[in-house]
C-alpha cells in the first residue's frame, strides 16, 4: 500500500509520506526509533544521551530532522517542554500534534489560558534548597541568560546580585509579607539610596522596605537572620557605589518588571493552572513566548520555565518502566543557561533521568558567542549531546570541529610532483586525515525542490557503529516534509 501511494505521489509530482518510518520489532519503548538514519536509526533510548543537530540557515535542520524527531516524539506518545523562537513552530507542533491525535495533550502556554504562577509554585516546591536559595539561583540564571554583558568582573556582579535577591526574599519571608513580584519590586524601589536617608523621617515614613523591617522585629525567632537582613538593608545597600547599585538594581528591576506587568504578568504572576509536572503525565508544554513575539523577555521567560522544570526532572521517580520525556529547542543557543554551568551539568544527568534533549542551531559559534569566555564549558555541553548530525554547513569553525570529533584515520595519499617537460615523479604515502573533509561539509544537499527534498548529513554517535558505514559515523539522507 505505502509504495502504491508513493507512485501516485510521484505521478502527481510531490510525496505523501511526511515521515521516515523506521521499523522494530521491539516493545520496549526505549527501542523506538526517534530518528532514522538509512535503514538503521537513533532510538529514544539512545536519546536520552542527547541529539544535536547543526547546519546552515535553510540547510533543512527544522524541515527534515527536526519534524522527524517531532513526530516520532508525538507518534510514541513522549512529553515534554517545547521551547520556541520563531511563531511558526507553535503551529508546526500544533499540525504535529492534530496529525498524531495528540491535540488535547498539548498546553500552549502563552496562547490558551493557561498560567502559571512561578513564585507560588516555588514556594510549594518539595526541594530541600528553601525558596530562598531556590528563587535566587533561579533569578541569577535567567539574568545571565542570553548575550547579555553585565559590564566587569561577573563574578563581582553576580555575587552582587546574588546579595540583592536573597535579602529581598528574606526581608519579605522574615516580616510576613507575601513573596510575589509586585512585593520584590516594591522593597528594592523603596530601599534607602543612601547612608543618610535611613535616617530621614520622610523615608521611614513611605518605604515599604522600611515597613517590612519594622515588621520582622515583631516577628518571633531567627534573630541571626534578621539582623543579616537588617544591616544590608540599613547599610550595606544604601552604600553601594553609585555604579554598582544602579546596575545591578536595574538589570533585576527590569526583569521583575516584565513579570509585574502586561502578558508575563497574567502568565506568570497570577493563577496556575498547570506544573512542569503535567509534562511527566502525557502533556507537551509549548512554550509560546517566541522572541519573534516577545523579544529578549520571551527568552528570558522560557529561560525561567525551563530551569524550573529541569529541577522537576531532578524529582521525578525513575524506574525500569519510566518513559523518556523530551526538552526540544529548536535554535538552542537561544536558551543556554550558564549561570552556576546550569545546562552543563544538568545535561550530565539527562541519560539517568530519562531526558531526551533535541537541540538544533546553526553552528556552535552559536553557542560560543552566548558564552564569552569560557569555551570549555561548551565543548562538554555539546560532547554530552551525543548523537551529532552535521547538515551542510558554511561556518569553517563548525566544520573544522565537527571534522575533528568525527575523526581522523590513517589514509594513503598519492602526491605527484613535475613539470610540463615530464620530469618529476610521485609518491605513495601514508598520513591521517580527516574521515570527512570540510569540504564534504559544504557540499551536503540542502533539500527543496531543487534536490527533491533531500537533505544530506552526517550523523555521528560516539560508541556505536553504524552498520551501513562499518564507522562511528555515517552519511545519510532525510526527507524534507511538510504537515
Ligand atoms: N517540505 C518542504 N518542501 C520544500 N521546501 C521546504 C520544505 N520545508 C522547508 N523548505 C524550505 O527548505 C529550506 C530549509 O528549511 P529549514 O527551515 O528546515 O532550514 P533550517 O536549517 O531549519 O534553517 P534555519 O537555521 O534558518 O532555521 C527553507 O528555505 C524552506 O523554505
Ligand atoms: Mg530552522
Amino acid at each position: 500500500m505505502k509504495i502504491i501511494v508513493q507512485i501516485i505521489g510521484w505521478f502527481l509530482g510531490f510525496s505523501w509520506e511526511t515521515v521516515q518510518e523506521p521499523e522494530t520489532e521491539s516493545n520496549d519503548i526505549m527501542d523506538q526509533p526517534l530518528l532514522g538514519v538509512g535503514d538503521e536509526y537513533i532510538s529514544l533510548g539512545d536519546g536520552c544521551s542527547g541529539l544535536f543537530c547543526t547546519g546552515a540557515t535553510g540547510s533543512g535542520k527544522s524541515s527534515s530532522v527536526g519534524l522527524q524527531v517531532i513526530m516520532n516524539l508525538l507518534n510514541h506518545g513522549l512529553s515534554g517542554l517545547v521551547l520556541t523562537v520563531k511563531s511558526e513552530e507553535i503551529e508546526v507542533w500544533q499540525k504535529a500534534a492534530a496529525k498524531c491525535g495528540r491535540t488535547e495533550d498539548l498546553i500552549i502556554f502563552g496562547k490558551d489560558h493557561h498560567r502559571f504562577n512561578f513564585l507560588a509554585y516555588e514556594s510549594a516546591s518539595p526541594s530541600g534548597a528553601g525558596l530562598t536559595e531556590n528563587v535566587v539561583t533561579l533569578l541569577l540564571a535567567v539574568l545571565g541568560s542570553g548575550a547579555e554583558k553585565k559590564g566587569g568582573s561577573d563574578t563581582y556582579w553576580t555575587h552582587a546580585q546574588k546579595q540583592l535577591i536573597r535579602n529581598i526574599l528574606d526581608l519579605l519571608q522574615l516580616s510576613g509579607q507575601e513573596v510575589t513580584v509586585s512585593n520584590m519590586l516594591q522593597v528594592v524601589n523603596s530601599a534607602a539610596q543612601s547612608g543618610e536617608e535611613v535616617f530621614i523621617e520622610e523615608w521611614r515614613q513611605e518605604s515599604f522596605c522600611f515597613a517590612c523591617l519594622e515588621q520582622i522585629e515583631s516577628t518571633d525567632g531567627k534573630a541571626r537572620d534578621k539582623s543579616t537582613t537588617a544591616i544590608y538593608w540599613l547599610k550595606e545597600f544604601p552604600n553601594l557605589s553609585e555604579r554598582t547599585r544602579s546596575i545591578v538594581v536595574s538589570s533585576l528591576t527590569s526583569l521583575l518588571d516584565s513579570f509585574a506587568r502586561g502578558v508575563l504578568a497574567e502568565l506568570f504572576s497570577t493563577t496556575t493552572t498547570f506544573t512542569p509536572e503535567d509534562s511527566f503525565e502525557g502533556k507537551i508544554i509549548v512554550l509560546a513566548l517566541d522572541a519573534h513575539t516577545y523579544k529578549d523577555i520571551g527568552i528570558k521567560a522560557q529561560c525561567l520555565f525551563k530551569m524550573i522544570w529541569q529541577r522537576a526532572t531532578e524529582r521525578r521517580r525513575i524506574t525500569a518502566e519510566t518513559k523518556p520525556v523530551f526538552l526540544y529547542n529548536d535554535e538552542s543557543q537561544f536558551f543556554y543557561i550558564k549561570e552556576g554551568r546550569q545546562d552543563m551539568m544538568w545535561q550530565t544527568t539527562c541519560r539517568g533521568l530519562r531526558v531526551i534533549t533535541v537541540s538544533l542551531t546553526q553552528s556552535i559559534s552559536n553557542y560560543l558567542a552566548v558564552i564569552g569566555s569560557n569555551h570549555d564549558e561548551i565543548f562538554s555541553y555539546i560532547g554530552n549531546l551525543r548523537n551529532k548530525v552535521f547538515l551542510a554547513n558554511g561556518n569553517h569553525k563548525q566544520n573544522e570541529w565537527a571534522a575533528k570529533s568525527i575523526g581522523q584515520t590513517e589514509q594513503w595519499k598519492l602526491s605527484i610532483n613535475g613539470n610540463d617537460k615530464g620530469q618529476g615523479g610521485y609518491s605513495l604515502g601514508q598520513q591521517f586525515m580527516f574521515d570527512v573533509p570540510l569540504i564534504e561539509m559544504q557540499r551536503l544537499k540542502m533539500g527543496t525542490a531543487k534536490n527533491d527534498y533531500l537533505v544530506e548529513g552526517i550523523v555521528q554517535t560516539p560508541g556505536k557503529v553504524w552498520e551501513a558505514s562499518g564507522k562511528n559515523w555515517v552519511k545519510t539522507t532525510f526527507k524534507q516534509t511538510q504537515l
